[in-house]
């Protein structure tokens, strides 16, 4: 069997300006920019693998799996379109290059896993598309351009375009109807600010009951707060996020982190019907860092769409985080190395602040 092959892995991203709301949901064209920190791949990523073969239409074309589990591709418009997208790129090297091997029109296996809980709110989409077109790219040997190649994972799933990019980075929503000026950017090199950590505590790892996809698009039609938010807060507060990341001052970084998670959620709670993504344990957490905050910021925490958490602080202040944690949920355990929290259902049995 003649076949082409190609492995990649891609990171989490976690938005620290976060994107919620689309001005076309067939291009992913955002209605606000927003900014993500890349984390580690050592800890949390997806992996793909891809293979082409002439041999695979006789075996049902295109086909997925996903974490070891046949999924459909057909009925998966946006993975269709990262497909699509791609080969288009690939036929037009070949017209251009006739030596080339005509693999554009060849089916494809995809195989793609997380080491992490998927849509938990830990961005699992984001690694995944960034993954898929990644590792698309290198089977079928495009230039890799990582802002060009953003524009296509960004069809996959909006913050999947921030994974891309190492470091910080920023997706600038454009203002173009073909979106062809909708793409990351990277703000800071991973390089940039190795002092600053990120912990990731996993409240729960049940799926969430309600999609970004779905969710966002609620509130862009019922909310009369996300109208403000994007008008008159995100472009000042990108502007204001970019100088704290360049200037490496936590504090500020911390304050506009947490300042932008809370509008995130006001604005699901001002969506009609109201989306929670948060619970007891969530609001707890914050409830901590606040606490641990009351003398000068040494924390930020941040949530996407599930009750997750993730704590953002410098190096020097996590065993503290870690042992604060513990005293309010014994018995769970943060692990050190992975920054996972172990235990989903611990309870907090020790009054809270
Ligand atoms: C809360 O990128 O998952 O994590 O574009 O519909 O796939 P789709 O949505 P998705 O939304 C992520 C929302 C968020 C904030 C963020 O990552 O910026």
């Amino acid at each position: 069997m003649t076949f082409f092959e190609a492995t990649c892995t891609a990171p989490v991203n976690i938005a620290v300006v976060k994107y919620w709301g689309k001005r076309d949901t067939t291009l992913i064209l955002p209605t606000n920019s927003s900014l993500s920190v890349t984390l580690s791949q050592d800890q949390l990523h997806s992996k793909t693998t891809i293979r082409a073969s002439a041999d695979f239409e006789a075996q049902g074309g295109d086909r997925l799996w996903l974490n070891g589990i046949e999924e459909s591709i057909q009925s998966n418009k946006r993975l269709v379109a990262c497909l699509r997208e791609t080969r288009a790129q690939r036929k037009a090297m070949e017209q251009a290059d006739p030596a080339l091997p005509k693999i554009h029109s060849w089916a494809v296996h995809i195989c793609s896993e997380n080491n992490f809980p998927t849509a938990a709110g830990l961005a699992s989409s984001a690694s995944g598309y960034a993954c898929l077109v990644y590792t698309l790219a290198k089977l079928y040997q495009l230039p890799l351009n990582a802002s060009d190649l953003s524009m296509v994972a960004r069809q996959g799933s909006g913050s999947a375009c921030r994974s891309l990019f190492g470091g910080f980075v920023a997706w600038e929503m454009g203002t173009r109807d073909d979106g062809l000026d909708s793409r990351a950017v990277q703000i800071a090199p991973e390089t940039h600010w190795p002092d600053l950590q990120a912990l990731i505590c996993v409240v729960s790892d049940a799926k969430k009951g309600t999609s970004s996809t779905e969710g966002m698009q609620h509130t862009v039609k019922t909310s009369p707060l996300l109208q403000h938010r994007i008008k008159e807060v995100v472009p000042q507060r990108m502007k204001d996020m970019i100088a704290a990341i360049h200037a490496k001052d936590f504090p500020r970084f911390a304050e506009l982190t947490m300042q932008d998670s809370n509008q995130f959620h006001a604005v699901c709670l001002d969506t009609y019907p109201p989306i929670f993504y948060m619970n007891d344990i969530s609001r707890a957490i914050i409830r901590i860092i606040t606490e641990y905050n009351r003398t000068g910021i040494k924390a930020a925490y941040t949530y996407d769409a599930g009750p997750n958490a993730v704590i953002y602080a410098p190096k020097e202040n996590m065993p503290e985080i870690y042992a604060l944690l513990n005293h309010y949920f014994p018995g769970a355990v943060f692990d050190d190395q992975l920054g996972l929290r172990n235990d989903p259902r611990a309870v907090a049995a020790n009054p809270l602040p």
